[in-house]
Protein backbone atom coordinates (compact mmCIF):
# COMPACT_ATOMS: atom_id res chain seq x y z
CA UNK A 1 0.00 0.00 0.00
CA UNK A 2 2.49 3.02 1.11
CA UNK A 3 5.37 3.98 -1.15
CA UNK A 4 7.61 5.76 0.65
CA UNK A 5 8.58 4.72 4.53
CA UNK A 6 8.76 6.57 7.45
CA UNK A 7 12.25 7.78 7.95
CA UNK A 8 13.88 6.29 11.05
CA UNK A 9 16.76 9.38 10.73
CA UNK A 10 18.80 8.01 13.73
CA UNK A 11 18.00 6.39 16.85
CA UNK A 12 15.00 8.08 18.97
CA UNK A 13 14.49 10.53 15.53
CA UNK A 14 11.78 9.60 13.40
CA UNK A 15 10.57 11.43 10.09
CA UNK A 16 6.87 10.92 9.35
CA UNK A 17 5.67 11.94 5.85
CA UNK A 18 2.00 13.40 4.51
CA UNK A 19 -0.35 10.15 3.27
CA UNK A 20 -3.31 10.55 1.47
CA UNK A 21 -5.24 8.30 3.38
CA UNK A 22 -5.26 4.93 5.56
CA UNK A 23 -6.34 1.59 4.21
CA UNK A 24 -6.09 -2.05 4.92
CA UNK A 25 -6.91 -3.75 8.11
CA UNK A 26 -4.54 -4.19 11.23
CA UNK A 27 -4.35 -5.48 14.82
CA UNK A 28 -2.69 -3.60 17.42
CA UNK A 29 -0.85 -5.41 20.76
CA UNK A 30 -2.78 -6.30 23.84
CA UNK A 31 -4.43 -3.96 26.25
CA UNK A 32 -1.73 -1.88 28.64
CA UNK A 33 -3.76 -1.69 31.56
CA UNK A 34 -5.14 -5.48 31.70
CA UNK A 35 -1.69 -7.22 30.74
CA UNK A 36 -0.21 -5.48 33.77
CA UNK A 37 -3.54 -7.10 36.02
CA UNK A 38 -3.31 -10.85 33.95
CA UNK A 39 0.19 -11.08 35.07
CA UNK A 40 -0.03 -9.36 38.95
CA UNK A 41 -3.57 -11.35 39.46
CA UNK A 42 -2.40 -14.44 37.97
CA UNK A 43 1.10 -14.48 39.97
CA UNK A 44 -1.14 -14.54 43.46
CA UNK A 45 -3.24 -17.70 41.87
CA UNK A 46 -2.30 -21.52 41.86
CA UNK A 47 -1.63 -23.23 39.12
CA UNK A 48 -0.41 -22.01 35.77
CA UNK A 49 -2.05 -19.33 33.77
CA UNK A 50 -1.58 -18.96 29.99
CA UNK A 51 -1.84 -15.14 28.95
CA UNK A 52 -2.13 -14.79 25.24
CA UNK A 53 -1.64 -11.46 23.36
CA UNK A 54 -0.19 -9.59 26.25
CA UNK A 55 1.14 -6.27 25.41
CA UNK A 56 4.66 -6.57 24.04
CA UNK A 57 5.99 -2.79 25.46
CA UNK A 58 8.38 -1.72 27.96
CA UNK A 59 5.91 -0.88 30.79
CA UNK A 60 4.28 -4.58 30.76
CA UNK A 61 7.80 -6.24 30.52
CA UNK A 62 8.81 -3.80 34.01
CA UNK A 63 5.46 -5.59 35.62
CA UNK A 64 6.58 -9.02 34.67
CA UNK A 65 10.34 -8.47 35.72
CA UNK A 66 9.17 -6.98 38.78
CA UNK A 67 7.53 -9.74 39.54
CA UNK A 68 10.30 -12.41 38.49
CA UNK A 69 12.11 -10.53 41.28
CA UNK A 70 9.60 -11.48 43.63
CA UNK A 71 10.02 -15.26 43.05
CA UNK A 72 6.91 -15.62 40.29
CA UNK A 73 7.64 -18.29 37.75
CA UNK A 74 7.06 -16.14 34.89
CA UNK A 75 8.37 -18.05 31.30
CA UNK A 76 7.85 -16.31 28.12
CA UNK A 77 7.00 -18.78 24.54
CA UNK A 78 5.66 -17.89 21.54
CA UNK A 79 3.09 -15.05 21.73
CA UNK A 80 2.30 -15.73 25.12
CA UNK A 81 3.24 -16.19 28.64
CA UNK A 82 3.09 -18.45 31.33
CA UNK A 83 2.74 -17.40 35.08
CA UNK A 84 3.15 -20.26 37.49
CA UNK A 85 2.25 -20.74 41.18
CA UNK A 86 4.48 -19.08 43.90
CA UNK A 87 6.84 -21.29 45.27
CA UNK A 88 5.61 -22.32 48.87
CA UNK A 89 2.65 -19.87 48.09
CA UNK A 90 4.37 -16.56 48.96
CA UNK A 91 6.28 -13.70 46.87
CA UNK A 92 9.82 -13.68 48.71
CA UNK A 93 12.14 -10.29 49.33
CA UNK A 94 14.05 -8.95 45.82
CA UNK A 95 17.91 -8.89 46.47
CA UNK A 96 17.31 -5.28 44.91
CA UNK A 97 15.20 -2.17 44.01
CA UNK A 98 12.52 -2.93 42.01
CA UNK A 99 12.55 -1.24 38.65
CA UNK A 100 9.33 0.19 37.13
CA UNK A 101 10.94 2.21 34.66
CA UNK A 102 8.61 4.71 32.93
CA UNK A 103 5.51 2.46 34.07
CA UNK A 104 2.72 4.13 36.16
CA UNK A 105 0.74 1.41 36.86
CA UNK A 106 3.74 -0.68 37.71
CA UNK A 107 4.59 1.40 40.45
CA UNK A 108 1.24 2.08 41.91
CA UNK A 109 -0.17 -1.38 41.71
CA UNK A 110 2.65 -3.46 42.74
CA UNK A 111 2.98 -0.59 45.69
CA UNK A 112 -0.30 -2.20 46.83
CA UNK A 113 0.51 -5.75 46.69
CA UNK A 114 4.48 -4.80 48.11
CA UNK A 115 2.25 -3.10 51.18
CA UNK A 116 0.74 -6.69 52.43
CA UNK A 117 3.63 -9.16 51.71
CA UNK A 118 5.65 -9.74 55.18
CA UNK A 119 9.06 -7.99 53.87
CA UNK A 120 10.52 -4.78 52.33
CA UNK A 121 10.98 -3.52 49.47
CA UNK A 122 12.22 -0.44 46.89
CA UNK A 123 9.99 0.89 44.15
CA UNK A 124 12.01 2.48 41.45
CA UNK A 125 11.61 4.04 37.62
CA UNK A 126 13.18 6.72 35.30
CA UNK A 127 13.04 10.46 35.63
CA UNK A 128 9.57 10.87 34.26
CA UNK A 129 8.03 8.47 37.15
CA UNK A 130 10.34 9.52 39.67
CA UNK A 131 8.74 12.57 39.25
CA UNK A 132 4.79 11.74 39.03
CA UNK A 133 2.70 11.84 42.21
CA UNK A 134 2.80 9.07 44.00
CA UNK A 135 1.17 10.54 47.48
CA UNK A 136 -2.56 9.18 46.01
CA UNK A 137 -1.19 5.75 47.13
CA UNK A 138 0.84 6.32 49.70
CA UNK A 139 -1.21 8.62 51.91
CA UNK A 140 -4.19 5.75 51.59
CA UNK A 141 -1.74 2.64 52.53
CA UNK A 142 -0.40 4.50 55.18
CA UNK A 143 -4.33 4.83 56.54
CA UNK A 144 -4.03 0.91 56.15
CA UNK A 145 -1.13 0.81 58.73
CA UNK A 146 1.85 0.15 55.85
CA UNK A 147 5.13 1.49 56.62
CA UNK A 148 5.66 3.29 53.08
CA UNK A 149 7.69 6.57 52.71
CA UNK A 150 9.24 8.07 49.59
CA UNK A 151 10.98 11.63 48.37
CA UNK A 152 9.05 14.84 48.78
CA UNK A 153 7.00 13.42 51.78
CA UNK A 154 6.82 10.33 50.68
CA UNK A 155 4.77 12.01 47.46
CA UNK A 156 7.82 10.69 44.53
CA UNK A 157 9.71 8.01 44.10
CA UNK A 158 11.93 5.77 44.87
CA UNK A 159 9.45 4.51 47.10
CA UNK A 160 10.34 2.37 50.53
CA UNK A 161 7.90 -0.58 51.33
CA UNK A 162 8.27 -2.02 54.65
CA UNK A 163 5.97 -5.10 53.95
CA UNK A 164 2.96 -5.96 57.27
CA UNK A 165 -0.29 -5.84 58.41
CA UNK A 166 -2.74 -4.03 57.06
CA UNK A 167 -6.17 -2.61 58.19
CA UNK A 168 -9.31 -2.24 55.27
CA UNK A 169 -10.47 1.25 55.41
CA UNK A 170 -13.31 3.31 53.40
CA UNK A 171 -11.12 5.89 50.95
CA UNK A 172 -11.87 8.88 48.95
CA UNK A 173 -9.91 9.32 46.20
CA UNK A 174 -10.32 13.00 44.62
CA UNK A 175 -8.83 11.94 41.38
CA UNK A 176 -10.57 9.44 39.01
CA UNK A 177 -7.68 6.97 39.25
CA UNK A 178 -7.75 2.96 38.48
CA UNK A 179 -4.20 2.75 39.23
CA UNK A 180 -5.20 4.43 42.55
CA UNK A 181 -8.07 2.44 42.87
CA UNK A 182 -6.41 -1.27 41.70
CA UNK A 183 -3.21 -0.20 44.31
CA UNK A 184 -5.58 -0.40 47.24
CA UNK A 185 -8.08 -3.12 45.91
CA UNK A 186 -4.35 -5.29 45.84
CA UNK A 187 -3.72 -4.04 49.24
CA UNK A 188 -7.32 -4.64 50.09
CA UNK A 189 -6.83 -8.31 50.01
CA UNK A 190 -3.86 -8.65 51.86
CA UNK A 191 -6.02 -6.28 54.86
CA UNK A 192 -8.07 -7.68 57.78
CA UNK A 193 -11.75 -6.23 57.65
CA UNK A 194 -13.37 -4.51 54.30
CA UNK A 195 -11.58 -2.04 51.93
CA UNK A 196 -13.69 0.26 50.10
CA UNK A 197 -12.64 3.06 47.79
CA UNK A 198 -15.03 5.75 46.28
CA UNK A 199 -14.34 8.08 43.09
CA UNK A 200 -15.67 10.98 41.67
CA UNK A 201 -16.37 9.77 38.27
CA UNK A 202 -16.00 5.84 37.06
CA UNK A 203 -12.32 4.80 36.11
CA UNK A 204 -11.22 2.13 34.11
CA UNK A 205 -12.81 -1.39 35.78
CA UNK A 206 -10.41 -3.87 34.40
CA UNK A 207 -9.09 -4.74 38.24
CA UNK A 208 -12.30 -5.51 38.98
CA UNK A 209 -13.32 -7.31 35.99
CA UNK A 210 -10.03 -9.69 36.08
CA UNK A 211 -10.90 -10.08 40.72
CA UNK A 212 -14.67 -11.34 39.34
CA UNK A 213 -13.47 -13.57 36.86
CA UNK A 214 -11.28 -14.72 39.78
CA UNK A 215 -13.34 -15.92 41.94
CA UNK A 216 -13.26 -12.59 44.25
CA UNK A 217 -16.44 -11.36 45.34
CA UNK A 218 -16.51 -7.42 45.58
CA UNK A 219 -19.11 -4.78 46.15
CA UNK A 220 -19.63 -2.52 43.37
CA UNK A 221 -21.58 0.25 43.44
CA UNK A 222 -22.45 3.66 42.59
CA UNK A 223 -19.37 6.01 42.78
CA UNK A 224 -17.00 2.59 44.06
CA UNK A 225 -15.92 -0.47 45.15
CA UNK A 226 -15.32 -2.54 48.17
CA UNK A 227 -13.39 -5.57 48.93
CA UNK A 228 -13.38 -8.29 51.60
CA UNK A 229 -9.65 -9.39 52.55
CA UNK A 230 -8.35 -12.58 53.00
CA UNK A 231 -10.16 -13.91 49.52
CA UNK A 232 -7.97 -16.27 47.30
CA UNK A 233 -7.52 -15.08 43.66
CA UNK A 234 -7.85 -18.14 41.38
CA UNK A 235 -7.50 -16.23 37.36
CA UNK A 236 -8.70 -18.33 34.82
CA UNK A 237 -5.91 -20.50 33.52
CA UNK A 238 -6.22 -19.41 29.85
CA UNK A 239 -6.29 -15.35 29.90
CA UNK A 240 -6.63 -13.32 26.32
CA UNK A 241 -5.76 -9.96 26.40
CA UNK A 242 -7.83 -8.06 23.57
CA UNK A 243 -6.58 -4.89 21.64
CA UNK A 244 -5.49 -2.04 22.93
CA UNK A 245 -7.77 0.31 22.08
CA UNK A 246 -5.80 3.20 23.97
CA UNK A 247 -3.36 1.78 20.55
CA UNK A 248 -5.73 1.78 18.42
CA UNK A 249 -6.70 5.31 18.92
CA UNK A 250 -3.94 6.31 17.00
CA UNK A 251 -5.76 4.45 13.49
CA UNK A 252 -8.99 5.80 14.31
CA UNK A 253 -7.83 9.48 14.64
CA UNK A 254 -5.45 9.17 11.64
CA UNK A 255 -7.85 7.42 9.60
CA UNK A 256 -10.65 9.92 10.68
CA UNK A 257 -9.22 12.78 9.45
CA UNK A 258 -7.65 11.36 5.92
CA UNK A 259 -11.08 11.51 3.70
CA UNK A 260 -11.18 8.45 1.41
CA UNK A 261 -10.10 6.02 4.27
CA UNK A 262 -11.05 2.69 5.15
CA UNK A 263 -9.83 0.88 7.58
CA UNK A 264 -10.27 -1.91 9.84
CA UNK A 265 -9.14 -2.67 13.21
CA UNK A 266 -9.27 -6.26 14.27
CA UNK A 267 -9.55 -7.32 18.24
CA UNK A 268 -9.86 -4.13 20.18
CA UNK A 269 -11.41 -3.94 23.41
CA UNK A 270 -14.48 -1.82 23.78
CA UNK A 271 -14.91 -1.89 27.61
CA UNK A 272 -17.08 0.76 28.07
CA UNK A 273 -15.23 2.54 30.84
CA UNK A 274 -12.13 2.94 27.91
CA UNK A 275 -14.07 3.54 24.80
CA UNK A 276 -14.90 7.26 25.52
CA UNK A 277 -13.13 7.78 21.41
CA UNK A 278 -16.09 6.42 20.39
CA UNK A 279 -18.23 8.45 21.41
CA UNK A 280 -16.29 11.52 20.86
CA UNK A 281 -15.46 9.99 17.22
CA UNK A 282 -19.45 9.52 17.05
CA UNK A 283 -19.75 13.12 18.12
CA UNK A 284 -17.20 14.60 15.47
CA UNK A 285 -19.48 13.09 13.00
CA UNK A 286 -16.83 10.15 12.33
CA UNK A 287 -19.39 6.51 12.27
CA UNK A 288 -17.16 3.77 13.98
CA UNK A 289 -18.64 0.07 13.22
CA UNK A 290 -18.17 -2.29 15.77
CA UNK A 291 -18.39 -5.88 14.23
CA UNK A 292 -18.15 -9.28 15.64
CA UNK A 293 -18.67 -8.18 18.67
CA UNK A 294 -17.49 -10.47 21.12
CA UNK A 295 -16.56 -11.37 25.10
CA UNK A 296 -13.16 -12.37 26.16
CA UNK A 297 -11.31 -13.25 29.24
CA UNK A 298 -14.90 -10.52 30.88
CA UNK A 299 -13.79 -7.89 28.15
CA UNK A 300 -16.55 -6.50 25.45
CA UNK A 301 -14.03 -7.00 22.13
CA UNK A 302 -15.16 -6.15 18.47
CA UNK A 303 -13.73 -5.39 15.22
CA UNK A 304 -13.65 -1.65 14.38
CA UNK A 305 -14.63 -0.22 10.71
CA UNK A 306 -14.42 3.22 10.04
CA UNK A 307 -13.55 5.95 6.64
CA UNK A 308 -12.51 9.12 6.83
CA UNK A 309 -13.85 11.99 6.17
CA UNK A 310 -15.10 15.86 7.39
CA UNK A 311 -14.70 16.21 11.09
CA UNK A 312 -16.59 18.76 13.75
CA UNK A 313 -15.88 20.03 16.46
CA UNK A 314 -16.67 18.43 20.12
CA UNK A 315 -16.74 19.25 23.46
CA UNK A 316 -14.74 16.85 26.51
CA UNK A 317 -15.02 17.41 30.02
CA UNK A 318 -16.72 15.11 33.11
CA UNK A 319 -17.41 12.03 33.77
CA UNK A 320 -15.96 11.18 30.02
CA UNK A 321 -12.31 11.91 31.08
CA UNK A 322 -11.08 9.75 32.42
CA UNK A 323 -13.20 7.23 29.79
CA UNK A 324 -10.60 8.50 27.18
CA UNK A 325 -7.80 10.41 29.32
CA UNK A 326 -5.38 8.43 27.80
CA UNK A 327 -6.26 9.24 23.95
CA UNK A 328 -6.79 12.75 25.22
CA UNK A 329 -3.33 13.78 23.08
CA UNK A 330 -4.47 12.24 19.51
CA UNK A 331 -8.43 13.67 20.23
CA UNK A 332 -6.16 17.35 20.06
CA UNK A 333 -5.11 15.95 16.72
CA UNK A 334 -8.86 15.04 16.15
CA UNK A 335 -10.26 18.59 16.98
CA UNK A 336 -6.83 20.24 15.08
CA UNK A 337 -7.97 19.15 11.47
CA UNK A 338 -12.04 19.50 12.70
CA UNK A 339 -13.97 22.41 11.88
CA UNK A 340 -14.84 24.78 14.69
CA UNK A 341 -13.41 25.21 18.42
CA UNK A 342 -13.37 22.37 20.80
CA UNK A 343 -12.45 22.65 24.40
CA UNK A 344 -11.51 20.18 26.79
CA UNK A 345 -11.91 20.74 30.25
CA UNK A 346 -12.04 18.19 33.72
CA UNK A 347 -8.38 16.81 32.61
CA UNK A 348 -5.72 18.16 34.81
CA UNK A 349 -5.15 14.88 35.38
CA UNK A 350 -2.96 15.22 32.03
CA UNK A 351 -0.26 16.99 34.00
CA UNK A 352 1.02 14.02 35.73
CA UNK A 353 1.06 11.54 33.42
CA UNK A 354 4.22 10.20 31.69
CA UNK A 355 4.63 14.37 30.56
CA UNK A 356 3.05 17.46 31.43
CA UNK A 357 0.20 16.40 28.29
CA UNK A 358 -1.93 19.59 28.21
CA UNK A 359 1.88 21.42 27.72
CA UNK A 360 3.53 18.75 25.13
CA UNK A 361 0.07 18.46 23.71
CA UNK A 362 -0.12 22.51 23.17
CA UNK A 363 3.09 22.22 21.85
CA UNK A 364 2.87 20.06 19.34
CA UNK A 365 -0.52 21.26 18.01
CA UNK A 366 1.74 24.73 17.82
CA UNK A 367 4.48 23.52 15.86
CA UNK A 368 1.67 22.13 13.51
CA UNK A 369 0.58 25.97 13.14
CA UNK A 370 -2.52 25.11 14.76
CA UNK A 371 -4.15 27.69 17.39
CA UNK A 372 -4.72 26.25 20.80
CA UNK A 373 -4.47 28.12 24.30
CA UNK A 374 -4.02 25.82 27.60
CA UNK A 375 -6.32 26.11 30.92
CA UNK A 376 -5.50 24.31 34.13
CA UNK A 377 -7.40 21.69 33.52
CA UNK A 378 -7.78 20.97 29.57
CA UNK A 379 -7.01 22.95 26.12
CA UNK A 380 -9.07 25.26 23.77
CA UNK A 381 -8.21 24.12 19.79
CA UNK A 382 -9.40 26.32 16.94
CA UNK A 383 -9.64 23.84 14.28
CA UNK A 384 -8.07 23.96 10.89
CA UNK A 385 -11.38 23.14 9.21
CA UNK A 386 -10.16 20.10 7.61
CA UNK A 387 -6.82 22.35 6.14
CA UNK A 388 -3.62 20.13 6.34
CA UNK A 389 -1.40 21.18 9.12
CA UNK A 390 2.44 22.68 8.24
CA UNK A 391 4.50 20.49 9.75
CA UNK A 392 7.95 20.40 11.65
CA UNK A 393 10.31 18.97 14.49
CA UNK A 394 8.61 17.87 17.41
CA UNK A 395 10.14 16.81 20.47
CA UNK A 396 8.08 13.92 21.90
CA UNK A 397 8.78 15.25 25.47
CA UNK A 398 9.65 11.34 26.73
CA UNK A 399 5.77 10.46 25.90
CA UNK A 400 5.10 7.21 23.87
CA UNK A 401 1.38 8.92 23.41
CA UNK A 402 2.71 12.50 22.06
CA UNK A 403 5.27 11.05 20.13
CA UNK A 404 2.22 8.99 17.78
CA UNK A 405 -0.21 11.61 17.49
CA UNK A 406 2.66 13.58 16.21
CA UNK A 407 3.08 11.02 14.28
CA UNK A 408 -0.52 10.73 13.52
CA UNK A 409 -0.01 14.66 12.56
CA UNK A 410 2.80 14.01 10.51
CA UNK A 411 0.27 11.73 8.07
CA UNK A 412 -1.99 14.66 7.74
CA UNK A 413 0.47 17.19 7.04
CA UNK A 414 2.08 19.44 4.01
CA UNK A 415 5.87 19.17 5.20
CA UNK A 416 5.47 16.01 7.54
CA UNK A 417 6.73 15.61 11.01
CA UNK A 418 10.09 14.60 12.14
CA UNK A 419 9.71 13.54 15.81
CA UNK A 420 12.66 14.24 18.45
CA UNK A 421 12.35 11.22 21.01
CA UNK A 422 10.47 8.83 18.64
CA UNK A 423 12.19 5.55 20.63
CA UNK A 424 9.38 6.19 23.34
CA UNK A 425 6.90 4.47 21.45
CA UNK A 426 8.72 1.59 22.98
CA UNK A 427 6.99 1.86 25.92
CA UNK A 428 3.43 0.56 24.53
CA UNK A 429 3.80 0.25 21.09
CA UNK A 430 6.75 -1.57 19.56
CA UNK A 431 6.00 -1.96 15.96
CA UNK A 432 3.92 1.27 15.65
CA UNK A 433 5.92 2.82 12.37
CA UNK A 434 6.01 -0.30 10.94
CA UNK A 435 1.98 -0.89 11.05
CA UNK A 436 1.53 2.57 10.06
CA UNK A 437 3.42 2.16 7.39
CA UNK A 438 1.83 -0.72 6.23
CA UNK A 439 -1.59 1.06 5.72
CA UNK A 440 -0.58 4.41 4.81
CA UNK A 441 -1.08 5.02 1.50
CA UNK A 442 0.97 8.06 -0.40
C1 LIG B 1 -4.13 3.01 33.93
C2 LIG B 1 -4.93 4.01 34.41
C3 LIG B 1 -4.84 5.40 33.95
C4 LIG B 1 -4.10 5.52 32.63
C5 LIG B 1 -2.86 4.69 32.60
C6 LIG B 1 -3.16 3.24 32.85
C7 LIG B 1 -4.27 1.67 34.51
O1 LIG B 1 -4.16 6.16 34.92
O2 LIG B 1 -3.80 6.87 32.36
O3 LIG B 1 -2.23 4.82 31.34
O4 LIG B 1 -3.83 0.69 33.89
O5 LIG B 1 -4.84 1.56 35.61
P1 LIG B 1 -4.95 6.73 36.19
O6 LIG B 1 -5.75 5.63 36.71
O7 LIG B 1 -3.95 7.19 37.18
O8 LIG B 1 -5.77 7.87 35.63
Amino acid sequence: MSTRSQQPLFDGLTKVEPARRLQGQLSVPGDKSISHRALIFSSLSTGDQRIRGLSCGADVAATAQVLKSLGAPISSFGAGMTVGELPHGAFTAPEGTLDCGNSGTSMRLLAGLLAGQNFSSVLDGDRSLRGRPMARVIDPLRCMGAQVDGRGEGNRAPLYIGGGRLEGIEHFSKVASAQVKSCLLLAGLHAVGTTTIHEPHLSRDHSEVMLRASGVTLHQFSGGVSVEGGQPVHAPAEITVPGDISAAAFFLVAAAILPGSELLIRGVGVNPTRSGILDVLEAAGVAVERRDQRVEAGEAVADLWLCGGEVSAFDIGGALVPRLIDELPVLAVLAARAHGETTISGAAELRAKESDRIESTAQLLRTLGVSVQTRPDGLVIQGTGGAPFVGGTISSAGDHRIAMSAAVAGLASNLGVQIKGSDAISTSFPGFFQQLERCSDR
